[in-house]
């Protein structure tokens, strides 16, 4: 896929966020906002910083991700300027801007000292916020407003839809991670240890740890089981069975797509069978639904499946009302994606602020809105074999429904989760991760 170069699709993207600023601006009765690119985190008693993280407020108008210090002043109306830090100094190398931005309606900028974006600020007007991180009282140049909660709901609402421009990133990103998951495929089948599988997977994306947009999770065997699972042994062993969660990042949105694998008969099965139910709740995410009932039934699919590899006895219904199902999927069914890998407003039931709230017995669930065209999301059915939750079952009524003897041979596989990234369009959706799969691979 050839980078993005469609200037009219970021200009257009600039327009509508000019538009959603000048409404939220007005609503919260302001006139003008600054929002500040962040520093990197100091390490405690060190003279090292934690890898920077730009303000997603300030990635959304311009990919500015390695400028620390860095503002974008908006004034209600008014072209935005884009006032870019670069420090002299002879430790380190100013970062290039992203060329795209050349053509953009922008006033771009350039100052190299905080006095000067000190006066920058100073001329705007009193009604002016500051959207940022506040490490130190100056951070926010004296303005007064700081993060005003009615402005960022506002903004947090608008934040899922996205623009054509922002879908376009997110596809790139999609088809950048699906050349790493397929050498990770590789290299597991070629009996790779979880070190060298997520080396696999940085190499053929060509990015650094640190341009990920989450540390990737690669999971092989019972480690499948820790649903964050972190850590990277060296040491190749046993091959059974590998769960890979891990994206990529294109002007700082994210992909998020897990796959898992195994040739054992059995655990195999079970997977295909997980493909098969994700594949059904992807084609039910259209405009209009409700992302809490495909939740509950991704619940129903699942603790049907556990049934039909007798892992359970009783009725999928039963399984789901008893919660017994939430043991083996403890998860929510996914997440808004964009500019963070969780992304904001989900659980926003409007624009003023008001909580969508999530159903009883769903603590995380992290999307709890009505699906509309432009949404960005994941679907990532789970299930897992955790001896944290298997344990608390088999003491509990219900565990006389569980065959235990079965959970004994699949523990060993630890579990399996199936993520695709999903675009909301008028008519469905575009699953953006199994497209870029097909592909891919087709070349
Ligand atoms: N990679 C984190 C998640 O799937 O939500
Ligand atoms: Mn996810
Ligand atoms: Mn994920």
């Amino acid at each position: 896929m050839q980078p993005i170069t469609d200037t009219k699709l970021y200009a257009a993207h600039l327009e509508e966020l000019q538009r959603r600023y000048d409404s939220a601006l007005e609503s919260a009765n302001l006139e003008a906002v600054v929002i500040g690119a962040g520093q990197p985190a100091p390490i405690f008693m060190d003279d090292q910083h934690l890898p920077f993280k730009a303000n997603p407020h300030l990635v959304q108008w311009v990919p500015l991700l390695k400028h620390p210090d860095s503002i974008l002043c908006y004034r209600k109306g008014d072209m935005p300027d884009l006032v870019v830090f670069k420090p002299a100094d002879f430790w380190f190398q100013n970062s290039p801007l992203p060329e795209f931005i050349k053509d953009a309606p922008l006033n771009v900028l350039t100052v190299s000292s905080g006095v000067e974006l000190l006066e920058h600020v100073k001329k705007l007007s009193p009604r002016t916020a500051f959207i940022g991180e506040i490490r130190e009282q100056e951070d926010s140049f004296g303005l007064k407003r700081i993060n005003p909660q009615k402005l960022l709901d506002e903004l947090h609402f608008g934040r899922a839809i996205k623009t054509p421009w922002e879908v376009e990133c997110v596809r790139h990103a999609n088809h950048l991670a699906i050349r790493g998951h397929l050498a990770a495929e590789l290299c597991f089948n070629e009996g790779g240890s979880e070190y060298d599988i997520q080396l696999a997977f940085r190499t053929a994306c060509r990015v650094t740890d640190e341009e990920m947009p989450y540390p990737a999770i690669v999971a092989i065997n019972e480690h499948a089981a820790a649903l964050h699972y972190q850590h990277l042994d060296r040491e190749p062993g046993d091959n059974r069975s590998l769960l890979i969660d891990a994206g990529c990042a294109v002007n700082g949105y994210a992909s998020d797509i897990t796959r898992t694998y195994s040739d054992d008969p059995v655990f195999g099965l079970m997977i295909e069978a997980m493909h098969e139910l994700q594949r059904e709740l992807c084609i039910a995410a259209e405009p209009g639904a409700d992302y809490r009932e495909l939740h509950i039934a991704a619940h129903h699919s699942i603790a049907a499946l556990l049934k039909e590899v007798a892992v359970i006895d009783m009725s999928p219904e039963e399984a789901v009302e008893t919660t017994v199902s939430r043991s083996f999927f403890p998860h929510g069914l996914g997440h808004f994606l964009g500019l963070q890998v969780h992304d904001v407003g989900a659980l926003l039931a409007n624009a003023k602020g008001d909580e969508a709230p999530r159903p009883d017995n769903d603590p995380y669930l992290r999307l709890t809105r009505i699906l509309e065209p432009g949404n960005v999301l994941t679907v990532e059915p789970g299930l897992y074999f955790i001896d944290m939750l298997l344990e608390k079952l088999r003491e509990a009524p219900e565990g006389k429904h569980v065959n235990w003897g079965r959970v004994d041979e699949l523990r060993t596989f630890g579990g399996i989760r199936i993520e695709d990234n999903l675009h909301i369009t008028e008519s469905g959706n575009e699953n953006l991760t199994r497209e870029a799969f097909a592909a891919v691979t087709a070349n």
